[in-house]
């Protein structure tokens, strides 16, 4: 099957009801995706498809064919990191930062379909990322950050 991948048309050889997570870290070396607790509970898969916040962990790869698929890695732009991985950056957003690549990847979603969030409405977008090292009040600081910018 046909997958388009941070704009490129990639090709896998793979069941449908492969996870798209094992996908883009198995057999496209997109490893920027992280598995968590591959049941759709901690959002450490994110990645975009059609926009959407979408754990990957839990979308058949069969579902994401003639969709366009973003993970962390097609965020930046000609060198030019997003506007949230750069707010992470600047607040230090991070403690191991194994959620950091779906909490960035929500947040972008959330900013691209509105860019002047309230706190509310950016908790109630990142509900389903987890951080275990708790640093979420770094996280809310980031995505705000990011907003302004
Ligand atoms: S690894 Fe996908 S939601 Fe936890
Ligand atoms: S920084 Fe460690 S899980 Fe979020």
């Amino acid at each position: 099957m046909v997958l388009n991948v941070n704009g490129v048309k990639r090709e896998v050889t793979v069941d449908p009801d492969v996870p798209l997570l094992t996908v883009l870290r198995d057999h496209l070396d997109l490893t920027g995706s992280k598995y968590g607790c591959g049941e759709g509970a901690c959002g450490a898969c994110t990645v975009l498809i059609n926009d959407n916040p979408t754990k990957s962990c839990i979308t058949p790869v069969g579902n994401a064919t003639n969709k366009e698929i973003i993970t962390i890695e097609g965020l930046e732009k000609n060198g030019k990191l997003h506007p949230v991985q750069e707010a992470f950056l600047k607040t230090d957003a991070f403690q191991c930062s194994y959620c950091a690549p779906g909490m960035i990847m929500s947040a972008a979603a959330l900013l691209k379909k509105n860019n002047d969030p309230t706190e509310e409405a950016i908790i109630k977008a990142m509900n389903g990322n987890i951080c275990r090292c708790g640093t979420y009040p770094y996280i809310l600081k980031a995505i705000k950050l990011a907003a302004k910018s």
